[in-house]
């Protein structure tokens, strides 16, 4: 083998063994503890089974998936409503559920009848229960900003510096 052979195979090696060293290493660092589901509530059992009765008498699951539970017959594309409350206070789904038109405040691009639609007929105690309810449902702060890390990423392909 000539001199110059000995020097590229030597390179080779080398680079071989650092991107073999770089792969073991990301192998260790991503071994992270498992933190358990990040999805929790604050409302008592009775709270939450009173929303849940309201909930479900309003056909709310045929488009949304609250506890993993959703309509399966149904593709409606609605938003997961596990941790909304660490998004909104309860004021904020109050006036939401009242709205005439739910899209002057959260705008759709959704075809019409897989949007949100208006519960300004619903009597007010079960707008009241349901917003305390949705108020309630609570994300772990690690997942919420694992997921707006993952978000901002996904839309502007930049690094996300909290
Ligand atoms: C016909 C399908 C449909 C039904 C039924 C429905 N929703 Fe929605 N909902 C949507 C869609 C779609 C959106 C996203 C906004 C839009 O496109 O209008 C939404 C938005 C929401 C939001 C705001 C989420 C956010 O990201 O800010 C909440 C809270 C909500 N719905 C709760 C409910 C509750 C509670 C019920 C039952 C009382 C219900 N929805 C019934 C389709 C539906």
């Amino acid at each position: 083998m000539k001199r110059g052979e000995k020097v590229v195979l030597g390179i080779i090696a080398v680079v071989v063994l650092i991107l073999m060293a770089r792969n073991f290493w990301s192998i260790e660092t991503t071994k992270v503890k498992d933190r358990g589901i990040p999805y929790y509530s604050t409302a008592t059992p009775e709270q939450a089974r009173d929303a849940m009765v309201i909930y479900d008498q309003n056909n709310c699951k045929k488009c949304h998936s609250l506890w993993t539970v959703k309509d399966l017959m149904e593709s409606v594309p609605a938003p997961i409503l596990d941790g909304i409350g660490s998004l909104h206070d309860e004021e904020w789904f109050y006036r939401y559920f009242s709205a005439a038109d739910p899209q002057s405040i959260v705008p759709s691009r959704l075809k019409k009848e897989w949007r949100m639609p208006s519960y300004q007929q619903l009597p007010e105690h079960d707008r009241h229960v349901l917003a305390s309810y949705m108020a309630s449902l609570k994300v772990k702060d690690w997942y919420l900003e694992e997921t707006r890390k993952a978000e901002y990423e996904k839309l502007t392909g930049k690094a996300y510096k909290p």
